[in-house]
């Protein structure tokens, strides 16, 4: 088998590949506006009830009309999960990887067209709707190779006259729940993580970005994933969220999401049901309140672009972002300024024009980061950006806030745009104090020349992604495992060693011979 490698990102400076995503516009063009059905057991189920998923740059501009799941699909759906593991529990893991292998490239060939869609559906700038299509063929090939390797178990040890073994077994049915801002990598890493280790699944994507979830369901039929493995089920979170966490059937849910939700899905699914024979293991990977330190004796012009990528590339509405700077003292005034200057040179714009910056993905999305603007403004010092331009599409200028405390909201609170507030330490160990100082635990990055600061950071620094020097946001699969502490989640570690086994069960054999 060819050893994994990422896949390469796209270099939009080359004339045939800014042709070749031109192509890919003209292409999704062409179905914009249909109507897309629910699949179940491999049917197409077309409801009354449905749902548009718009350009977020251009709100008139419909990308597709989602049906909607009711209860009734819902549990339809559950039923087809149900039956269809009896069989898909004892394929083979090569069976297995194999449509993974396959998925991964049809995608690689239809690349320049998942690219243009995560442009328009997401409001992603071509580089980093490039990098999203990259990452879900990533989790593809990492998966699909992991897998292989758990196909005889791990070693355990054995006594004269005894063979034992330890293999891994799927669990059943499970729900992935994805999010938006990825929609293309964490839905099909979820969705395929799940269903290569034997388990059928129960997708609900989110609703804000639908078409491509839909678009990645038919590639693994076309794949030869056999019906009724995975459901696509979009739907109101209200209506089949709550009763699909707490079926009695659900074996697991992989929550990718905010805080709020996942922790209200854990709390829900750790209650069990009447008749339910398994206790539910939740994989939640869940908000962000992302530091960039910056001590005395760092590159203050690597770290600068470091906080700027890590803030305002897509938006800031990463849940790795850089959010909040904690810079010493003597440093943060030329650092400060040095950011400033940075932010006013980015482009904001229609991401289909490769602008450094697109919008935000909601109406809901820019009254949230309007509410923050106006904390910041209360906390701290306006330093640039504060405005809005929510006409055609919604977009929110890069924002910098100083003067801060870093306990003030807007450095406690996941805003989920593009919006960084700076404080100062006065020495390194508060600057780690300060930076632990929140609830979440996900990414963080030190920008320092100092290697006992870097070890002490290694040390204390609580986050399940620490990077030095350089941003705080790109994990790549199978080479930064990813995910967070805290209340940032259950660290699962997606793209990493250890993932797909969450999603399965250790058997124990013993044979006396
Ligand atoms: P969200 O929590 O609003 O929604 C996530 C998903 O949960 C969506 O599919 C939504 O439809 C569904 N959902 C909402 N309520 C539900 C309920 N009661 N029951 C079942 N499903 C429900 O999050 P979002 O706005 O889609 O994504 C942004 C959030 O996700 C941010 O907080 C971000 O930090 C986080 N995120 C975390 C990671 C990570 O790996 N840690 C990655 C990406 C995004
Ligand atoms: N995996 C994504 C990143 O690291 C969220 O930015």
């Amino acid at each position: 088998m060819i050893p994994y490698k990422h896949e390469p990102f796209t270099d939009f400076t080359n004339e045939d590949n800014k042709a070749s995503l031109k192509k890919g516009f003209e292409t999704i063009k062409k179905d914009f506006g249909s109507e897309y059905p629910l699949i179940i057991n491999g049917e197409r189920v077309l409801t009354d009830k449905k749902l548009a998923s718009y350009n977020p740059a251009q709100k008139d501009e419909v990308i597709g009309q989602m049906s909607q799941a009711g209860e009734k699909e819902a549990l339809d759906a559950m039923e087809v999960a149900k039956e269809t593991f009896k069989e898909w529990r004892k394929s083979t893991f090569e069976f297995r990887s194999d449509v993974l292998f396959k998925a991964a490239t049809i995608i690689r060939k239809r690349k320049f067209e998942f690219t243009a869609l995560l442009v328009k559906e997401a409001g992603k700038p071509w580089k980093e709707a490039d990098a999203d299509t990259a990452e879900a063929i990533d989790f593809l090939e990492y998966y699909a190779r992991q897998n292989i390797e758990l196909k005889n178990g791990k070693p355990v040890v054995s006594r004269p006259g005894e063979k034992n073994r330890f293999d891994y077994i799927p669990l059943g049915v499970g729900l992935v729940i994805s999010p938006w801002n990825f929609a293309l990598a964490i839905m099909a890493g979820t969705t395929s993580a799940a269903l290569v280790t034997g388990n059928t699944v129960l997708l609900k994507p989110s609703s804000k970005a639908s078409v491509i979830s839909y678009k990645f369901v038919e590639v693994l039929e076309e794949a030869g994933l056999p019906k009724g493995v995975v459901n696509f089920i979009p739907g109101s979170s209200r209506e089949i969220g709550d009763l699909l966490v707490e079926h009695k059937d659900t074996a697991f849910v992989s929550f990718t999401g905010s805080r709020d939700v996942g922790v209200n899905i854990y709390e829900k699914a750790a209650i069990v049901q009447e008749g339910q024979i398994n206790l539910k293991r939740v994989i939640a990977e869940m908000g962000g309140k992302d530091t960039i330190v910056v001590d005395s004796s760092a590159d203050l012009d690597l770290a600068a672009e470091a906080i700027v990528t890590s803030a305002f590339a897509f938006s800031g509405q990463k849940c790795s972002a850089c959010s909040r700077v904690i810079a010493l003292e003597d440093i943060h005034d030329e650092l400060l300024e040095k950011v400033v200057s940075l932010t006013k040179d980015l482009t904001i714009g229609n991401p289909e024009e490769d602008n450094f910056m697109g919008p935000v993905i909601d109406q809901a999305s820019v009254e949230k980061i309007e509410k923050y603007l106006e904390i910041g403004k209360e906390e701290g010092k306006l330093e640039v950006g504060g405005t809005i331009d929510n006409e055609t599409g919604h977009f929110v200028h890069p924002t910098v806030f100083s003067g801060l405390k870093h306990d003030d909201r807007v450095m406690q609170e996941e805003i989920f745009g593009p919006v960084v507030g700076f404080a100062k330490a006065s020495n390194f160990t508060e600057a780690i104090e300060f930076a632990n100082d929140t609830d979440y635990g996900l990414t963080g990055a030190v920008i320092t020349k100092n290697r006992e600061h870097q070890e002490e950071a290694r040390r204390d620094f609580m986050v399940g992604n620490l990077y030095f020097n350089r941003g705080c946001t790109a994990a790549i699969v199978g080479y930064h495992p990813f995910g967070g502490f805290k209340m940032s989640g259950t660290d699962s570690k997606a793209g990493g060693p250890d993932y797909l086994t969450l999603h399965m069960q250790g058997k124990t054999s013993s044979e006396m011979f």
